[in-house]
């Protein structure tokens, strides 16, 4: 018997707007959208993804350079991982930890990762699995926890709040302050979970709902899965989110993994899904596919691409009135559009 008798409306980006609200007058650059997540404080509240195709040396190294974090992908082995921080660290000068996130199996293969990786002292890890509401991953973590108290954990991915909570419970000597969850399923711009599963909920929506729902406020949350623009970003922070993770909008940059590829008099870098054919297929492994590669133009140095997020961000907060994010949250007031609002909202001059 169906449990819920009224279907629920589910809202993505483009179905809604921020009012503005008045602004505090002059520039923009007085905006503060520093964040801090797993007690690492980030100029930029931008993680990369941590995608073959998205998040390796170059990637990690532009990031912290640019105020915001890495998050390095797990498709490959541990020593290649090892590899890649060795590399990192011969790059940038930082102080204390590695400042790059390190992406783990929710499973005794990700508990290996740390036991072998952790002597490089990298920032944290990225418990990546595309459903993390499990006892697999709350065994797991309790595991993790347990070998290494002071660990900093990112782990996802959730959509809802009854997700985390279950994790907590079955955890509840974490230290809050050293977690942080990263929500969204089924968004990813290369993702076909949704086709295939039939599940999933707007990434916007998730931290809408999780954000109201959490108890414990100061839970830090990273929307995941499905931005496309700077103003996706500014509307997954007033939702709720400390920060957000990009993939698909930092692929093709100089930054990431792979070759630039001419095809058809353009210039192109593959953006591949972590569970896509060709992802399984290089790793060696079968496996069921919820995800696609594709080919994305060549974008040039990241920087170019960042910095107009940058001031897309900065400009957002200034028309919703908001200095930081704190204000930001309070200020902000969302509304549902129509299809010709959403018209109305993209270029149409010709
Ligand atoms: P964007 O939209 O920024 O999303 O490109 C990046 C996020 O997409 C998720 N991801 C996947 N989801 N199948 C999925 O269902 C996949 O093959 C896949 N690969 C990545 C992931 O959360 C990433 O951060």
């Amino acid at each position: 018997m169906m449990k819920n008798t009224t279907m629920k409306k589910a809202l993505c980006f483009d179905d809604v707007l921020l009012i503005p609200k008045r602004t505090f007058g002059g520039s923009r650059n007085k905006v503060d959208i520093s964040t801090t997540i797993c007690n690492c404080d980030m100029k930029i509240p931008i993680f990369s993804a941590n995608m073959s195709t998205v998040t390796g040396v170059g990637m990690s190294v532009a990031m912290y350079q640019h105020g915001g974090l890495g998050i390095l992908h797990r498709m490959c082995s541990i020593g290649e991982q090892i590899d890649m921080l060795c590399n990192i660290e011969g790059k940038i000068a930082f102080s204390g930890r590695l400042p790059v996130f390190v992406s783990i199996e929710g499973s005794k293969k990700g508990l290996e990762r740390i036991q072998k990786i952790n002597y490089l002292n990298p920032e944290g890890y990225c418990i990546d699995v595309a459903h993390a509401d499990s006892p697999d991953i709350e065994d797991i973590v309790v595991e993790i926890v347990k070998e290494f108290p002071s660990i900093k954990l990112i782990i996802g991915n959730y959509c809802t709040s009854q997700g985390i909570d279950n994790l907590l419970n079955s955890v509840p000597h974490i230290n809050f302050n050293n977690v942080a969850f990263k929500v969204g399923v089924g968004s990813g711009s290369c993702c076909t979970t949704r086709i295939v599963t039939g599940c999933g909920l707007p990434t916007l929506e998730s931290i809408f709902r999780i954000r109201k729902d959490l108890t414990n406020n100061n839970l830090k949350l990273i929307a995941d899965g499905g931005i496309k623009n700077s103003g996706d970003i500014v509307k997954a922070l007033a939702a709720g989110a400390d920060a957000v993770m990009l993939g698909s909008l930092l692929a093709g940059t100089k930054e990431s993994p792979g070759n630039v590829i001419k095809y058809n008099g353009g210039l192109y870098k593959i953006f591949r899904g972590s569970a896509s054919f060709g992802q399984k297929f290089e790793v060696g492994k079968e496996g069921f596919v919820e995800g696609e590669e594709t080919l994305v133009p060549y974008k040039s140095q990241m920087t170019t691409t960042l910095t107009q997020l940058i001031e897309g961000i900065k400009s957002g907060f200034s028309y919703c009135g908001a200095l930081n994010l704190e204000e930001l949250r309070e200020n902000s007031e969302f509304v549902e559009i129509t299809n010709s609002g959403y018209k109305e909202s993209t270029p149409h001059g010709t």
